[in-house]
């Protein structure tokens, strides 16, 4: 299939765009909150549960326009709702992307190849919930008799990620009685220390990968098995400790999972849009179904905010139309996700294969080479971490870095001023990488001469704040959804299909060839570059010594 559409950079829009950016380039936000008082309230939205903040962005009034005309101009409209009418917008690899549907309502009903999704996806959840009550209520028994006490998730990237950022997120409303452990690198070490001191006869293992064929996932699962028969002393046992989460239940046979013990998912689910599939079997089992509803209820809300409301007040609109602005015209290379919450802490390794493997392209949809940068690289640590290690480089680094400031306003644990302390932070960081301090104030307090260069902060550096009332299941919903859209926006603006991975593929294959000449035993002669050639040489000579 090909799509032919004009190249982003001789859009009128883009053009606009690149003159506008010299005129925005020779002021300040410093100079632009000084001209207009009200700026701080002008480029905000507000949504129930959640305050965006873009005014700290280097931005006018004209800036917005360009970029919501540049939007209109790149068919984001009709590209929306050709997602949601299930149109199959993943070109190359003929498929819908309908994440959209995994939240849907039961009544909603959204067609694909002549059928209506939705109530499978709701079959799905309804099993989901039954398993997972029996498992919290310990109804579910292992084999010998006992309980479950510890739930082991196999997968690897959007079956790990996903996950393991939402249990963290949720973790205060997690049954405490059941332990939960993650496993997803091919390390054996990753292995040892999750089940180290488990007991297999109290652990249920969900073995979750969209393939079932994954090298990892599947290397981690048969280890898991032996592990378990080897301690329960019979095959049998499989069945009452291995769950799978998969779209392919023949591989999932294979293995020696009973069909019965296998929660299914669809082609049209991304990997990395999938947490809120039945690979969040483990964040139901963790939260219980009634939160994981709500949790999807916070997906729906932002899914309906970006399908719905007009580009100047549609926050993931304009979040990805601000990453466009700073890739496309001020260079920027990456993006910081800096959460004020600990519950957050892996929300940004979760963010980075939501980005990086959506936008990290280099190929339009119609096969061109793109001529401008893509997928800024994400990265970010907890606030206030993260400012006693590489703050510096945002404050008075030579990069320009934009950054998205995400806080609470109630703390799910209120200790003393702990909250306040922390929300001060968000606050402070944003207003000083926005105005910074300069060499005239710096001098004003008595720093000599020679030093006032070291204490100088150019601030202009930009950032969103998001401002969420509470870290519930709805609102770490909303977020995920929220970035999900963002990432669209962009994908759509730059003319790739954010829904392939074919990136990953080729390291993949060349793993799988060298593989065998690991072996010491294996005596065909090497055939890669002269590098290759020696570092394998190496490590067989040192791996037995
Ligand atoms: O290698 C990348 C990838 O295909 C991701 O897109 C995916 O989330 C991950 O591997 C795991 O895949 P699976 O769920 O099929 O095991």
């Amino acid at each position: 299939m090909t799509v032919n559409r004009l190249p982003l950079k001789q859009l009128s829009a883009w053009r606009a765009l690149t003159e506008h950016s010299q005129v925005i380039s020779q002021t300040s936000l410093k100079t632009m909150f000084g001209v207009e008082s009200r700026r701080g309230a002008r480029f905000v939205v507000k949504e129930p549960g959640i305050y965006f903040d873009y005014s700290k962005n280097l931005i006018t009034g004209e800036t917005i326009r360009l970029l919501i005309a540049l939007a209109e101009e790149s068919g984001l409209p009709s590209r929306i709702e050709a997602m949601f009418r299930a149109e199959k917008i993943n070109i190359t690899e003929d498929r819908a992307v309908l994440h959209v549907a995994l939240r849907a309502p039961r009544e909603e009903v959204i067609m694909l190849d002549g059928e209506n999704v939705v109530p499978g996806v709701h079959g799905v959840l309804d099993r989901m919930a039954d398993f997972s009550s029996r498992v919290r209520s310990g109804d579910w028994k292992g084999y010998t008799g006992k309980p479950v006490r510890n739930i082991i998730n196999i997968g690897i990237g959007g079956s790990d990620l996903g996950p393991v950022m939402a249990f963290e997120a949720l973790r205060h409303y997690s049954a405490r009685n059941l332990k939960f452990h993650f496993i997803s690198n091919i390390d054996g070490t990753d292995f040892a220390e999750a089940t180290h001191g488990l007991d297999p006869a109290e652990t249920l293992i969900l073995v979750c990968s969209k393939t079932f064929t994954t090298l990892e996932t599947m290397t981690n699962a048969r280890t898991a098995r032996r592990w378990l028969v080897d301690a329960l002393g019979s095959e049998e046992s499989v069945r009452n400790h291995f769950v799978a989460v998969s779209t392919n239940a023949d591989e999932v046979s294979k293995f020696g999972i009973d069909t019965d013990n296998m929660f299914g998912f669809w082609d049209w689910v991304g990997g990395r849009y999938s947490m809120d599939s039945a690979i969040g079997l483990s964040t139901m089992i963790a939260i219980g179904p009634q939160n994981f509803r709500a949790m999807l209820d916070g997906f729906r809300s932002m899914d309906e905010h970006f399908r719905r409301t007009p580009f100047e007040r549609n926050i993931p609109v304009l979040m990805g139309l601000l990453s466009v602005w700073y890739a496309g015209f001020f260079g920027a290379e990456t993006l910081a996700v800096l959460p004020y919450d600990q519950y957050l802490k892996r929300f940004p390794a979760y963010l980075q294969q939501l980005t990086m493997e959506s936008n990290g392209k280099q190929t339009t949809l119609d096969g061109r080479r793109v001529d401008y940068q893509t997928s800024a690289v994400f990265w970010g640590e907890p606030g206030t971490n993260g400012q006693h290690s590489f703050y510096q480089l945002l404050h008075q680094g030579t990069r320009l870095i934009p950054c998205d400031f995400i806080g609470f306003c109630r703390s799910l644990n209120p200790i003393g001023d702990h909250h306040d302390l922390l929300m001060a932070n968000v606050f402070a960081q944003a207003e000083a990488l926005a105005f910074g301090k300069s060499a005239d104030q710096v001098r004003e307090e008595g720093t000599p001469d020679w030093l006032v260069p070291h204490r100088t902060f150019e601030g202009n550096r930009p950032s969103n704040t998001f401002l969420l009332d509470e870290l519930t299941p709805q609102a770490l919903g909303m977020l995920v959804a929220m970035y999900e859209h963002s990432v669209f926006t962009q994908g759509v603006i730059w003319q790739v299909n954010s829904f392939d991975q074919w990136g990953v593929e080729l390291g993949k294959v060349l793993a799988k060839n060298i593989a065998p000449e690991l072996d010491t035993a294996n005596s065909t002669v090497l055939r890669h570059d002269s590098s290759t050639n020696a570092l394998i040489d190496h490590y067989r000579s040192r791996k037995t010594a």
